[in-house]
């Protein structure tokens, strides 16, 4: 039975593995960026919040890219079990020291999947990857950009007001 399953996909065993394990990975970033959200909704950053929301609905939408992805090349696709979400943070300038460092880890995790596409020769799912590969040099520029702000800026006084009013004007202008 085993052997049947598999010979539905041309997945190979370890390239559907680890897509699941993104699946998993993108399924945390949404929790992990819900979590900022409310934390930002608490505090008092409205537009962090919103910034935060919307990021987390994002992530979801990057999670059943990949969850799709498998299950349309005749994989098994898992649904995720989300656990351990940090849901207090020390300062508003955390928030995004872990937003920044998160992309950066998800840009890590996709590479290594395009490696073993490249081991197992799986040009179609390396096809696949090129749209994340885009998104996540916008998503870490983003995160970025949002962090530059503490020094730019400032936090003193109305600074971190003023942070709050920014985020959400961060706008990444793709390459022509
Ligand atoms: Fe889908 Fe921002 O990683």
């Amino acid at each position: 039975m085993k052997d049947l399953v598999r010979l539905k996909t041309s997945l190979k065993e370890e390239v559907e593995h680890i897509l699941n394990e993104q699946v998993k990975l993108e399924a945390l970033s949404s929790s992990r960026y819900l979590a900022m959200a409310a934390w930002c909704d608490r505090n008092g950053f409205d537009n962090s919040a919103n910034f935060f929301y919307e990021q987390a609905e994002e992530e979801r939408t990057h999670m059943l890219k990949f969850f799709k992805y498998i299950a349309d090349m005749g994989g098994r696709a898992v649904s995720p079990e989300v656990t351990n979400i940090k849901l207090e943070f020390d300062s508003f300038r955390e928030i995004f020291e872990l937003a920044l460092e998160h992309e950066v880890q998800v840009s890590q995790a996709i590479h290594r999947i395009v490696d073993a596409c490249r081991k197992h020769q799986d040009y179609t799912t390396e096809n696949f990857l090129q749209w994340f590969l885009t998104e996540q040099m916008e998503e870490e520029y983003i995160a970025r950009r949002a962090l530059e702000l503490f020094d730019v800026i400032g936090e003193e006084g109305v600074g971190r007001f003023m942070i709050d009013q920014q985020v959400t004007k961060i706008n990444y202008e793709k390459p022509a």
